[in-house]
């Protein structure tokens, strides 16, 4: 099946629901067994398809959206969390215990990173942060005791591509679990088992949902890593309440066609700006002045909105009038919604395996192209422009 027929299909069940062609909103603490022997069988049961024993162990409107989010990414089981964060908290968690090691990509989101270097160094757990370019290279950070080869493809903020496959060989060498955020692609440019990967998460709350109203995280994984991650994900308890599930599910259908937009209007926005006397570099894979575009176009078929963009030097007040009177640029942390968005960023600030490499760059922003008109999008930064140069 082609994967737009995918996207529209997966998870639905309308013959067992009055040709409903979407799933009920089950909203659930409690569901009754009607016999002791029922009650045994579900609890033993109770993490395979069909079988509902409690509501923070997932309803069917949740398995709906789990069965199709694992299709759309070619894993084999996934499980939704109440947050981005809580799905990349409990992915790790699976395989963690006090004086473990962790391959951290420099380029991961910035609390992913706080959550290994605050909560899990409590733990005694280390974490060493790796240039997002390594690639087979990572061979030589690996240590008896590495579990985990973190991974995020684009990184957050300045949007390397990594080599996920010569990472993952080098990785399984060793016995480590490969992890991937892949939030940027969310599934539809990228696909991460294709290439190696044994775990998947990602923030829903941005493509997926795509509609910037809902909060959820999901982790997709092999059959192999399942039971871990299904007990992790139960064990911390951060589930996804029913609405949000339901919200998410519609945000599903329509992905497709919204990341085909988001590709061409933030393609669009990256060629414009890369024209701009302002702007030194734009940091958007799908240029192929762009250090990571032969292996984008080997690993991907598309783009997401969001990218980044170095700026030369101004003074803070040139840049709160460019950004302060945009009209259609919202200055928020999130992305991956239908509207454009726009941030003043600081990679140098967290990084520390690429320190060097950002640590004399000028300032950057993040933007997100969101589904309005290119060119309106172009005209509301040139006035920016405008009032940034007034400013300077
Ligand atoms: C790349 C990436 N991963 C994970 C998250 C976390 O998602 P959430 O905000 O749903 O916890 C974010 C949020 O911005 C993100 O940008």
């Amino acid at each position: 099946m082609k994967q737009d027929t995918l996207i529209t299909t997966a998870g639905r069940d309308p013959e067992n629901n009055y040709g409903i062609v979407n799933p009920p909103v089950y909203h659930a603490s409690t569901i009754v067994a009607p016999t002791l022997e029922e009650f045994r069988e579900r609890r033993k049961h109770r993490w395979e398809p069909g079988v509902f024993t409690y509501g923070r162990q997932g309803t069917p409107t949740h398995e709906a959206f789990e069965v199709a989010v694992a299709a759309l990414l070619g894993g084999d089981r996934a499980v939704a969390m109440g947050s981005g964060l809580a799905a990349i908290n409990a992915a790790m968690l699976a395989y963690l215990k006090s004086g473990d090691h962790v391959l951290m990509v420099d380029s991961a989101y910035g609390p992913a990173r706080s959550f290994c270097d605050k909560f899990l160094g409590r733990f005694g757990v280390e974490t060493t942060y790796y240039d997002p370019l390594i690639g087979a290279g990572i061979a030589e950070l690996i240590q008896d005791n590495t579990k985990i080869v973190y991974t995020e493809s684009p990184g957050s903020l300045t949007f390397e591509v990594q080599d996920i496959r010569a990472i993952a060989d080098e990785a399984h060498k060793r016995g480590c679990v490969v992890i991937i955020d892949d939030t940027w692609s969310s599934g539809m440019f990228f696909k991460p088992f294709e290439h190696g990967v044994d775990v998947s998460v990602i923030a829903a709350t941005k493509y997926i949902v795509g509609h910037s109203d809902v909060m959820m995280g999901v982790i997709t994984t092999t059959d192999e890593q399942w039971q871990r991650i299904r007990q992790s994900a139960s064990d911390l308890g951060a589930n996804s309440g029913p609405d949000d599930i339901y919200l998410a599910l519609r945000g599903l259908r329509t992905i497709g066609v919204r990341m085909r937009q988001h590709h061409i209007n933030g393609l669009k926005l990256a060629k414009w700006l890369q024209a701009r006397p302002e702007v030194v570099e734009v940091l958007h894979p799908g240029l192929p002045e762009n250090p990571s575009h032969e292996l984008w176009k080997r690993d991907f078929t598309g783009a997401s909105g969001l990218f980044g963009v170095v700026l030369k030097p101004y003074r803070d007040e040139a840049f709160a009038a460019m950004l302060d009177g945009l009209k259609l640029f919202g200055m928020g942390a999130s992305w991956g919604g239908f509207e454009s968005l726009i941030l003043l960023t600081d990679p140098a600030s967290i990084r520390v395996a690429t320190h060097d490499r950002w640590k004399d760059v000028g300032p950057t922003l993040r933007i997100h192209a969101g589904l309005e008109d290119a060119d309106d999008l172009i005209e509301d930064l040139e006035k920016g422009f405008e009032r940034l140069n007034a400013n300077a």
